[in-house]
């Protein structure tokens, strides 16, 4: 009897949830069509005053950006690592509140108040935590085949790099040099030089791969914007090279139109300009000079060679 009752209270729970998660999800599409509707007829708001009073970045002006630290907990997205860069969630990437994650992302990048919960309470449910109340270290939402997939465009797949917060430079570099469309329209306001962000320390894999990419693309005019094209053949050479490379390769649909979501915010939310993506993407906002300077220096060769 005890069976019974357990078998059909499970059954019963299950039923429940996917009906309730059925109605969530269709009430969710319904709310973000009627916004798509909304913004179609009403003004955009004016460069300088996107985000909202209070939040970080008002009046363009961002918390100082600090490279992580050894300890710090970083992840697959760029975008949440940036907000932790810029202590916007923890600087560690720390015991994040998935409800607080929902509103920084809002705030921050302008996302739709849809995507904002969608994304963030996804991912809870993958990790069997509840949106309202649980928190999470941001390298927890590299669980393989969650939301992380393989193929994606700056990381390589987790049967070869185990540590997903670490972009590639190869792969970053590939990127930034597949953009074809024409210059942005408006120029990038320019930073004061007291607020350009430090090196991360030399030792730091994050330098390394920084380095790479600057050194990779000294050449490359960063004038330019990434266009839906260049992101869709790019992509499709991603999912190319890590069925050959990646013995367990896998991509599901879903996956894929995660993918293609993920590399859809380089178009939405920095309208594919190079010079902003290059920042985004490398984590670090400052000239590719520094790193041309820095790496042409003879006496730090010759010093590890121990040739002085
Ligand atoms: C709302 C919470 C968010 C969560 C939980 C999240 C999670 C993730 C995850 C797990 C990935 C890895 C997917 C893969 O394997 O390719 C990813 C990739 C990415 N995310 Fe997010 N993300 C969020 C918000 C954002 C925001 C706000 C932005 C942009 C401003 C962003 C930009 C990106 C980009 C460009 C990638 C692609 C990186 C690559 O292909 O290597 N994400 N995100």
């Amino acid at each position: 009897m005890a069976f019974i009752i357990t078998a059909l209270r499970r059954i019963g729970r299950g039923i429940f949830s996917r009906l309730f998660e059925a109605v969530f999800f269709a009430s969710l599409l319904f709310w973000d069509f009627s916004l798509a509707i909304v913004n179609t007829f009403t003004f955009k708001r004016k460069i300088g005053s996107v985000t909202p009073k209070g939040s970080p970045g008002e009046g363009g002006v961002w918390p100082k950006y600090t490279p992580p630290s050894e300890g710090d907990s970083r992840c697959s997205c760029p975008g949440l690592n940036t907000l932790a860069n810029h202590g916007i969630i923890s600087r560690d990437g720390r015991d994040i509140s998935f409800r607080e994650l929902s509103d920084h992302v809002r705030s921050t990048y302008n996302f739709s108040p849809t995507f904002s919960l969608f994304v963030p309470r996804f991912i809870a449910r993958i990790l069997k935590r509840s949106y309202r109340t649980g928190r999470f270290d941001l390298a927890d939402i590299d669980v393989h085949n969650g939301i992380e997939h393989d193929a994606s465009l700056v990381r390589r797949d987790t049967f070869l790099q185990i540590h997903q917060g670490l972009p590639d430079a190869d792969l970053v570099a590939a990127l930034i040099k597949s953009a074809t469309g024409p210059p942005p329209k408006k120029k990038l306001a320019s930073l004061d030089d007291e607020l350009r962000d430090p090196l991360p320390p030399k030792d730091s894999p994050y330098f390394h791969v920084a380095a790479q990419v600057a050194k990779a693309t000294t050449d490359f005019d960063l004038n330019r914007t990434l266009t839906p094209r260049d992101l869709s053949r790019r992509l499709g050479q991603r999912r190319r090279e890590a069925q050959a490379d990646n013995g367990q390769y896998s991509q599901d649909t879903g996956h894929k139109m995660f993918g293609s979501s993920n590399a859809s915010t380089l178009l939405t939310i920095f309208g594919g300009r190079m010079d902003d993506i290059y920042t985004f993407l490398t984590l670090f906002a400052f000239n590719r000079t520094v790193f041309r300077v820095e790496l042409g220096i003879e006496e730090e060769v010759n010093q590890s060679l121990h040739l002085m």
